[in-house]
């Protein structure tokens, strides 16, 4: 399972990565905006943060294949290392997807919302494609049984992409990912502590501290082993 930070915030890039197994960052243009710094500085400071091997997604913003193709190439260039362009499901998207697989520049299809939208972007050459999981629930439709089917779809015609699934608003929709065989997530800062916070986990730390200082004090397992 491969976890990605959905933000462009170095403080909370760093602090996640401080305390949770994260494998790279996704952006996109609303995140990288919600910044309001300079664009090249802040990609390259991700970069420099997170280092060469991690995945950093940054999304195209011209929309037409060309462009998309030009962006890549610069935007590789800027930050380096394990990159991934970001490419919308648009027409000129694929078409941009294909040229960009064929140059070996990685590729994320984005704004996903569909089966169909999946299986076209892997078969133009999309090495992840992104489903939208929390904007699909917002209008009644089940996010996770689209993250399923295009999981379904995938192994079914032996294609080799696979699906980062984003836009999540609570550790459920993560959970049902990662059981129907999603290959990775990419979730907000916040998302991260409630995957892992559980009121007995507190509990059973404080009752295990409670009955050791009943014995030892204030003393701590390097004071007992005289370190
Ligand atoms: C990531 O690739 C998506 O752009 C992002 O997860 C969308 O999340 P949102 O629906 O919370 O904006």
């Amino acid at each position: 399972m491969i976890y990605i930070i959905d933000t462009a915030n170095l403080e909370q890039i760093r602090e996640c990565m401080e305390y949770f197994p994260i494998d790279g960052v996704t952006t996109n243009p609303t995140i990288i905006s919600k910044e309001n710094t300079g664009f090249l500085p802040l990609i390259k400071s991700i970069r420099e943060l997170i280092g060469p091997d991690k995945q950093l997604h940054i999304q195209a913003t011209s929309e037409t294949a060309e462009g998309m193709v030009k962006e890549a190439i610069a935007l590789k260039e800027a930050v380096g290392g394990n990159f991934y362009v970001k490419i919308p499901v648009t027409r000129e998207g694929l078409k941009a997807t294909a040229i960009l697989h064929n140059m070996g520049i990685k590729v994320t299809e984005t704004a996903i919302f569909t089966q169909q939208q999946a299986l076209m972007a892997a078969k133009a050459g999309a090495d992840f494609v992104a489903p939208y999981v929390n904007r699909l629930d917002n209008i009644v439709c089940d996010g996770c049984f689209v993250v399923e089917e295009i999981v379904t779809l995938f192994r079914e015609h032996n294609l080799n992409t696979q699906v980062l699934a984003a836009s999540f608003k609570n550790p459920e929709q993560v959970h049902k990912v990662a059981l129907c065989g999603g290959h990775a997530v990419t979730v907000a800062p916040e998302i991260f502590p409630a995957l892992i916070n559980h009121p007995l986990t507190d509990k059973a730390v404080k009752d295990f501290m409670n009955d050791w200082s009943g014995v030892y004090g204030d003393k701590k397992v390097l004071d007992l082993l005289g370190k």
